[in-house]
């Protein structure tokens, strides 16, 4: 027997079955699998399970993430979509009332990116490279409340302040999934993550949340953290 139950963040579902707990989000395209992920028919609504392997938002949620500010209604900017596996989730999230602008610079990955936004209205993509946002900004109508950062550059923090700055202000959200081995590949773990951390700080960004990603991700971190002073 399935049960699906409201998350703690609104948005998201835990669904049961005799064997697992699986988290998973109400699809705002039903009948649509998007990269494999089983969909579940309950109370007359479709959900989609969210893969803590496939995605690394779902794997933070599952390691016990805090803050999620991605909800109903936000406009998101995500940088480094991809084939769009965790903008798709995004997008049901934020659903009819929210947006997801999804940056993918690979034109070979976005035009899966861009088939996925043709059976999603709130997904706007845009091929472009994140680590320049004025190239973009003409595209995002703003203000944003959430920056996504997921590029797996060796600047990953400089990145993310950047696009805050351009799309956001005072309160605004910034979530970083930072592949440690992308920065450094040598250097010891925590060196590399207090060294991104240093400099989210220094940014101005407080850190609200500091999640390890093992062993669902390895050498992975994911920060959530928050525009608390004017960005210059
Ligand atoms: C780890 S994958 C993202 C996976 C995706 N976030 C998900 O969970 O479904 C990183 C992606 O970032 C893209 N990327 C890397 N550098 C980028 C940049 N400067 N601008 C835009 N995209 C970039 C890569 O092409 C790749 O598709």
């Amino acid at each position: 027997m399935v049960t699906v139950l409201p998350h703690q963040f609104s948005g998201v579902y835990t669904i049961k079955d005799d064997e697992r707990t699986s988290l998973c989000t109400e699809s705002i395209a039903p009948g649509i699998s998007v990269y494999g992920e089983k969909l579940i028919s309950y109370e007359e609504k479709e959900y989609r399970i969210w893969s803590t392997r496939r995605s690394k938002l779902s794997a933070a949620i599952r390691n016990g993430l805090s803050e999620m500010p991605i909800q109903p209604g936000s406009q998101i900017l995500y940088l480094g979509a991809a084939s769009g596996t965790t903008v798709s989730h995004c997008s049901d999230i934020v659903s009819k009332n929210g947006i997801v602008y999804a940056v993918e610079f690979s034109e070979r990955t976005a035009r899966e990116l861009i088939h996925l936004a043709a059976n999603r209205p709130n997904i706007i993509p845009i091929v472009e490279d994140a680590r320049h946002p004025t190239r973009y900004a003409s595209v995002v109508a703003g203000p944003i409340d959430v920056v996504y950062q997921d590029v797996a550059q060796p600047n990953q923090a400089t990145i993310l302040y950047e696009n805050l700055k351009t799309f956001s202000s005072f309160g605004a959200w910034g979530m970083l999934a930072i592949k440690a081995r992308s920065i450094d590949s040598a250097s010891d773990l925590d060196e590399i993550y207090s060294k991104e951390i240093a400099t989210l700080d220094n940014f101005g960004l407080q850190v609200v949340d500091n999640i390890d990603l093992s062993p669902l991700e390895k050498d992975h971190r994911f920060i959530v953290c928050r525009v608390t002073e004017e960005l210059t």
